[in-house]
């Protein structure tokens, strides 16, 4: 992976926006691969800010996963996440948005579905990845498979207790997921994972630099021929 160490979270906010809208001046119905949690942030907000510049309105989108048994209309479902912090201020048309479906009724076909439509689409161009603490990209918690796609997993304890900053309780937060796999990630064209704060600087150094290995599941960039690892200083502070 080439690994890029920024002095904060905004310069690389900055850095992958421009990646993004060269990619979409390339191709203005390019697939970006989203991702939630805090991470993205920046990149979303540098997006917004370049608006006027570039027109995101035939881009099209996946995200990477969706928490199971939350309502649609839940503020922290990532349906209503991307809508809110994606959707609408960088102007996207929701119709070519995707999220996976957590709904209970469709959850036995929601991941081959969401395959199916990734391939429609011609497969992700440019994805982005926050990672886990316990180093999870997606919600691909360790003892993931590196072929996996597509489907309903547990979360593990860590990452509720990550997680339960954005709900009321940890209580409230889902035991369940559906989430891109491994190898639906894998197959994107290109990763660029980004990483802020010491508390990721271990699994930062674990995916880049650690052994490949599924207890490890962001240690399945280095497979991938096309990474980019934007990180700032104290992320980068395990890297040798
Ligand atoms: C979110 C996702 C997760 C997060 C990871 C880091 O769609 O797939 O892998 O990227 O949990 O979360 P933050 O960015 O909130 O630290």
């Amino acid at each position: 992976a080439e690994v890029i160490i920024v002095p904060d979270a905004r310069d690389a906010g900055e850095l992958v926006a421009e990646a993004i809208a060269d990619l979409v001046a390339g191709r203005p119905d390019a697939v970006l691969g989203l991702a939630t949690g805090s991470t993205p942030l920046p990149v979303y907000e540098a997006l917004r800010a370049r608006r006027s510049a570039t027109d995101l309105s035939r881009m099209r989108g996946f995200a990477l996963d969706e928490y199971v048994g939350l309502a649609p209309d839940h503020p922290e479902s990532y349906r209503s996440v991307i809508s809110r912090e994606v959707v609408s201020p960088l102007g996207l048309d929701p119709d070519r948005v995707h999220v996976p479906d957590g709904s209970l009724s469709g959850i036995e076909h929601a991941g081959a579905d969401y395959e199916a439509a990734i391939g429609a689409a011609g497969g992700v161009d440019l994805q982005l990845l926050g990672i886990g603490t316990d180093g999870h990209i997606g919600f691909n918690e360790p003892g993931s498979s590196f072929a996996s796609l597509t489907r309903v997993k547990t979360l593990t304890e860590q990452t509720r207790r990550d997680n339960a900053r954005f709900f009321d309780s940890i209580d409230e937060v889902p035991r369940h997921c559906i989430t891109q796999g491994l190898g639906t990630i894998l197959r994107a064209r290109h990763l660029v994972l980004l990483a802020f704060g010491a508390g990721k600087a271990a699994a930062v150094a674990a995916a880049v630099e650690g052994p490949v290995t599924a207890s490890l599941p962001g240690s399945a960039i280095q497979l991938h021929p096309h990474v980019t690892v934007v990180v700032d200083e104290p992320a980068a502070g395990r890297l040798v």
